[in-house]
């Protein structure tokens, strides 16, 4: 089963709650790009905007944490009520430890890789993680173009986890739309995230099946 993810960077913030209404009923999680202004250029929300999505909406959060030592700011986010959090591998010392602490908290534990980062770069961990996120553009805006080279590494990433039998999910994020999506898909990808291709368009029910469509299913 494959799941989209329509990330909410790409929606209109002052009204963020009735653009998440509006897609909720189509997908099982949303997408929640949080930027600190150092790992990444820009600054989004934190925990404070987790937890209100949380109260005012019913869909999961896979919140995507951009951000330098995540493990301080960890327990808020648990606390906030986000389903899934991934970390970037190339912002933690103790990628591990961190791993650790979000499963505890009993949310899904995810790691990120961005486009340079080898899968080789978490091969030791990747039987303690939920997902793997691997990044299809650099981290930090909406609406850049997919780096085709990363369906390689989604292959070489999925032999991995078959080759161990783990029940790891692989994730992409990032030019994700009917075009790059299938590709991604044939590759061993089965969660996608759709910023631009679900909220930049005025139809999301209709992006969203175009999508789902463009996966063959
Ligand atoms: C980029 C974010 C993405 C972003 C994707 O750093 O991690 O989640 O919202 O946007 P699109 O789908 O427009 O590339
Ligand atoms: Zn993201």
């Amino acid at each position: 089963m494959i799941k989209i993810l329509p990330s909410i960077l790409s929606a209109d913030f002052a009204r963020l709650a009735d653009e998440i209404h509006e897609v909720e009923e189509d997908v099982d999680l949303i997408h929640v790009d949080v930027m600190d202004g150092h790992f990444v250029p820009e600054i989004t929300l934190g925990a404070g905007a987790v937890h209100a999505i949380h109260q005012s909406n019913l869909v999961a959060m896979d919140v995507h944490l951009m951000v330098n030592e995540p493990i301080h700011l960890l327990p808020s986010f648990i606390k906030a009520g986000a389903e899934y959090i991934s970390v970037h591998a190339e912002a933690c010392t103790h990628l591990h430890r961190v791993v650790q602490l979000i499963k505890e908290g009993g949310v899904k534990a995810g790691v990120a890789l961005n486009p340079a980062t080898p899968v080789s770069a978490i091969e030791p961990i990747l039987n303690d993680i939920d997902y793997l996120l691997i990044m299809t553009v650099n981290p930090g805006y909406g609406g850049q173009t997919f780096i085709y080279n990363m369906v390689n590494k989604i292959k070489q990433a999925h032999e991995r986890i078959v080759s161990q039998n783990l029940p790891v999910t692989i994730e992409v994020d990032g030019g994700i739309n009917s075009e790059t999506l299938p590709l991604c898909l044939k590759a061993g990808a089965s969660m996608f995230v759709a910023g631009s291709a679900v909220f930049g368009r005025k139809n999301r029910h209709q992006a969203i099946e175009e999508l789902v469509r463009s996966a063959g299913t």
